[in-house]
């Protein structure tokens, strides 16, 4: 009997540059700063070998020794129209089904005024006032449509998740939409996708993995005036600390 041994790769941490994809920083900073969150698409579906390839390149983030505990559902056709109708009915009659609660009073002082910025840079471009509670309910309603977008990925985790493995398919998700930026396609991650995650796993069929967020994508819509919002960020010492 031959015992195989696994030898350590000699490949150095930083590859060397490829001729054809030579390091880019200018790139980085393009495609990083170039993705946004999306939220009127076209209709028209991705190529079948684009879904493949994006959902490929998405699997190659890093994970805790490598457990790569995402499952991904990666839903387009009839069995999307058939699940928007499911969570729009399900928002309906208020059957939400979190499998990570939302507690809004933990994002408190600056975290709490970023979250009302941003809804006020959205709100404000769709002309829904601050004190137009129902607007605000129906745009968010009418996002159980994807935002019109005709492919939607649910990220679950396995049913024994803890913060680790949510953190693991954090790393996913963002892979996921830069893989897809690059690839010229859209997306808009929503959390509140998981707001009704028994509605997800019935319109699915899946057994008892939880639920984290949805990422639908496709086209951008570059008529709507959502779409033109940019939301900023903190300065890199608010969030930053180095120590040399
Ligand atoms: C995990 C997660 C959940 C999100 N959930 C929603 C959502 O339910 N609805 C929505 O319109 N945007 C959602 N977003 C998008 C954020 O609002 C957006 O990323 C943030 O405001 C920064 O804007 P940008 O992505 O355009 O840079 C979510 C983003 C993340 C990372």
């Amino acid at each position: 009997m031959t015992t195989t041994m696994t030898t350590a790769s000699t490949a150095p941490v930083n590859p060397p540059e490829h001729p054809a994809h030579p390091r880019s920083p200018e790139y980085a900073e393009q495609l990083i700063r170039g993705r946004r969150a999306v939220r009127a698409f076209r209709p028209d579906p991705l190529p079948e070998e684009t879904l493949r390839a994006v959902f490929s390149l998405a699997g190659a983030a890093p994970s805790n020794s490598n457990t790569q505990p995402w499952h991904v559902e990666v839903v387009s056709g009839a069995a999307r129209d058939r699940l928007s109708e499911d969570l729009r009915a399900a928002h309906a009659d208020q059957r939400m089904s979190p499998d990570f609660p939302y507690q809004p009073e933990r994002y408190r002082g600056t975290y709490d005024r970023r979250r009302r910025e941003a809804g006020a840079v959205m709100y404000d471009a769709l002309g829904i006032g601050r004190d137009d509670h129902a607007g605000r309910d129906a745009f968010n309603a009418e996002s159980l449509d994807f935002y019109g977008a005709p492919h939607v990925a649910l990220l679950f985790l396995p049913a024994t998740a803890e913060e680790r493995m949510a953190a693991d398919v954090g790393m996913y998700g963002q892979t996921l939409l830069l893989a897809l930026t690059a690839h010229g396609i859209a997306s808009c991650p929503q959390g509140l996708l998981s707001f009704y995650a028994d509605t997800v796993r019935e319109s699915l069929g899946i057994a008892d993995r939880k639920l984290l967020f949805g990422v639908s994508f496709g086209y951008a819509d570059p008529a709507a005036p959502v779409n033109s919002i940019a939301v900023p960020r903190a300065e890199l010492a608010e969030t930053t600390r180095f120590h040399f």
